[in-house]
């Protein structure tokens, strides 16, 4: 997986203190460690003599003007919290010709010389089309709990949902292991595989369906046979809601009609993965990439996501974080038979 370090792409800063006002936003689905970043952000930059701008509910607020001077204060006490304190959301109307010319002018008219943007695929996919018509340098943070981008390890709020969803997975086997049933539990992550894959092999699940490997049903229907005629009579089955069969729903119906006689539930764990305070390792990868990212920006590294790769800081292209993910090893999938069996 290519990583590039990029420099002064769009921009260039003849000395490292021409920048003197930042913005910062979170956009697309919260994730939990954002806070963390934001508050990573404001502290570096003041500490630089900058002034940092919080800017609302991300593109939206930015079209909007929704701006605002950032006291220290305003991010203290935030670092354990979940959510993000400069809200979020997905704004349609900056994909237009027109939303993004508001947004500049917005930009322009509270003097803001440099963005950190804080979000997933549909932030960097913005903030791509954005930054080809015009110059802002910027700077973005991986903030999603899908760990779908390229050029990081991991993504800020990823190990907390995982987490999250491991500790509701433990307490439906409890549960399922008093019945006697089968359990099929979906988890988030868009188009990605990776909560259901650790968090599944972290509970010990029975059969892990992800996007990334075409799903045989009736291999899964096997299993399940398999487990049912030497008695194994908890089944925890984790699927990830973007599997090319289908979610949990779709799955537990082909289930039931297999299976009418096997006690079986469904359980979609949904937004409560997106909540919560974050772990101590999306805090400290939240630290390390704000503090970082605005180190980058006055330096003139620009137009790239910082992100973690093989424990140090490395900085990649807007264009080439988007879509990309880190595929996941045969041997992984192997493993996953073999210590369920
Ligand atoms: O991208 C984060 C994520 O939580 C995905 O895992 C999920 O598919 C999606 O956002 C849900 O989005 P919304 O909150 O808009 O329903």
């Amino acid at each position: 997986m290519p990583v590039y370090i990029l420099h002064n792409i769009n921009y260039t800063i003849s000395n490292n203190m021409s920048i003197r006002n930042i913005g910062i936003m979170t956009s697309g689905g919260d994730s939990p460690g954002m806070n963390a970043a934001i508050r990573a952000v404001v502290r570096t930059g003041m500490h630089m003599g900058l002034d940092v701008y919080g800017i609302r509910r991300g593109y939206q607020g930015m079209i909007e003007g929704d701006i605002f001077k950032m006291k220290t204060t305003d991010v203290a006490n935030i670092i354990q919290r979940g959510g993000t304190i400069l809200k979020t959301a997905r704004s349609k109307e900056f994909m237009t010709d027109a939303g993004m010319q508001m947004a500049y002018d917005q930009l322009q008219q509270h003097g803001i010389q440099g963005l950190v943007l804080i979000g997933g695929d549909g932030t960097f996919t913005g903030a791509t089309r954005f930054f080809e018509k015009f110059t802002v340098p910027a700077v973005g943070l991986p903030g999603t709990i899908d760990k779908d981008l390229t050029g990081t390890d991991f993504t800020i709020g990823f190990d907390t949902a995982v987490n999250t969803a491991v500790e509701a997975i433990d307490k439906i086997r409890d549960t399922a292991e008093a019945h006697d049933r089968l359990f099929v539990v979906e988890v988030m992550g868009r188009d990605a595989g990776y909560i259901a894959l650790n968090s599944g092999i972290a509970c010990g699940a029975e059969d892990i369906l992800i996007p990334e490997t075409a799903t045989d049903i009736n291999e899964v229907l096997c299993r399940i046979d398999h487990d049912e005629r030497r008695k194994k009579t908890v089944h925890i089955l984790v699927v990830a809601e973007g599997d090319d069969f289908g979610g949990a729903v779709k799955v537990m119906e082909v289930i039931k009609e297999h299976f009418p006689h096997i006690d079986a539930r469904h359980c979609v764990l949904g937004h409560i993965q997106r909540g919560g305070s974050p772990t101590y390792a999306d805090r400290v990868l939240a630290s390390r990439l704000g503090h970082a990212a605005v180190n980058a920006l006055v330096n003139g590294t620009t137009q790239v996501m910082a992100g973690i790769v093989n424990d140090q800081v490395t900085f990649t292209p807007f264009q080439n974080v988007i879509k990309g993910s880190t595929p996941i090893s045969a041997d992984m999938l192997d493993m996953i038979r073999v210590l369920a069996s």
